[in-house]
């Protein structure tokens, strides 16, 4: 029997149309540009206008993506969408995008995996077309994290942006997607998480009902860069291959010292690094196909080259997929 593989056949992706600059951000708190582009490299983020939602911003890059991919919606098997910030409670925001898309009757779902989103819904796919469940899937990475940030926080406030990217995935007879590795650890959840939900409750004497991010940016920072420097070891060592044979790294966009240093460990030149966090700031599991979809669009990325993607976030979960293009 022949294996199956999953392959990317198309990219898309979206960002709100209000761009949030650093100098903004200094009007609201005590904050400059100079600090935030030396501390994240970050000058500016997207922000959703009011009554946009996730599932707006996961339509536009779902459009894209389909369309690229020259295929229809009606003909997709599955829809698994990365979001920490759904719509609604339920139904799920893959469930709302699939209707809007006319893909009604194929399974549709979405996962929480916070800024790992995307790498554990493209795994989630993989094992789907891997398996023969299924041979044509979205995957979507899709996020309005600015609606949890508390803005009189400085510390987390101008780390966010909100953003959108999907990619479509088609059965196929090489590979594809190579390997994929996750990982979590619960014992951190304080430090990056948004402590209130629907079975703990809400703080309806807080602002945003006590929604929004908590995070102990320095431990996050450090455990970032050991976690991602482990799976890339991992990923690395499970294919065989040597660090330079990888083509384009492209990461999670949290931080740009967090890129330069898992850079490092792959002795890769920041030049084969896709980087967008400049521009979109963190976008959480909207980050690694919103880089992945401009860099294939730009003409970085040609067929047949090596990518590798990871991403961290909170739960602590992180993880990352080996793909040839
Ligand atoms: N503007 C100006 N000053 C700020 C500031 C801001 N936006 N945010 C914090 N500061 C101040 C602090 O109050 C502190 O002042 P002090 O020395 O007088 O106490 C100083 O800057 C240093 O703060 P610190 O938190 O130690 O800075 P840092 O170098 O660790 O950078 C982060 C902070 C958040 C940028 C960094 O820790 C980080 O990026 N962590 C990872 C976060 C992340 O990626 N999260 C998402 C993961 S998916």
């Amino acid at each position: 029997m022949t294996q199956v593989f999953s392959r990317i056949a198309g990219t898309g992706s979206y960002l709100p149309e209000k761009v949030l600059t650093n100098d903004d951000l200094s009007k609201i708190v005590d904050t400059s540009d100079e600090w935030i582009r030396t501390r994240t490299g970050i000058r500016e983020r997207h922000v959703a206008a009011e009554g946009e939602t996730t599932s707006d911003l996961a339509y536009h890059a779902s459009v894209r993506a389909l369309e690229a991919a020259g295929v229809d919606a009606k003909d997709l098997d599955l829809i698994v969408l990365g979001t920490t910030t759904p719509d609604l409670i339920f139904p799920s925001t893959a469930c709302l995008l699939q209707h809007r898309l006319g893909a009604d009757g194929c399974a549709a779902f979405d996962v929480n995996a916070a800024c790992s989103g995307f790498i554990f819904a493209l795994t989630v796919a993989d094992k789907f077309i891997r398996s023969g469940a299924a041979k044509t899937v979205l995957v979507v990475g899709s996020e309005t994290l600015t609606r949890m940030v508390d803005w009189t926080e400085r510390t987390s406030c101008v780390l966010f942006g909100d953003g959108a990217g999907a990619v479509v995935l088609k059965a196929d007879s090489e590979a594809g997607i190579l390997s994929t590795h996750l990982h979590a650890d619960g014992g951190k959840k304080e430090l990056l998480w948004n402590p209130v939900g629907v079975s703990v409750g809400f703080k309806p004497e807080e602002p945003n009902c006590g929604v929004r991010i908590n995070m102990s940016g320095n431990d996050v920072f450090k455990y970032a860069v050991k976690a991602l420097d482990s799976v890339v070891e991992e990923t690395l060592e499970a294919n065989g291959l040597d660090r330079h044979d990888i083509d384009w790294l492209i990461p999670h966009q949290a931080n740009l010292r967090i890129i330069e240093a898992t850079a490092k460990r792959l002795d890769m030149p920041m030049d084969r690094v896709i980087v967008t966090v400049d521009r979109h700031g963190n976008t959480s599991s909207g980050s690694v196909p919103l880089a992945l979809d401009e860099a294939v669009r730009s003409g970085k990325i040609q067929r047949g080259q090596l990518l590798l993607l990871e991403a961290f976030g909170g739960g602590f979960t992180w993880g990352a997929a080996l793909l040839r293009y």
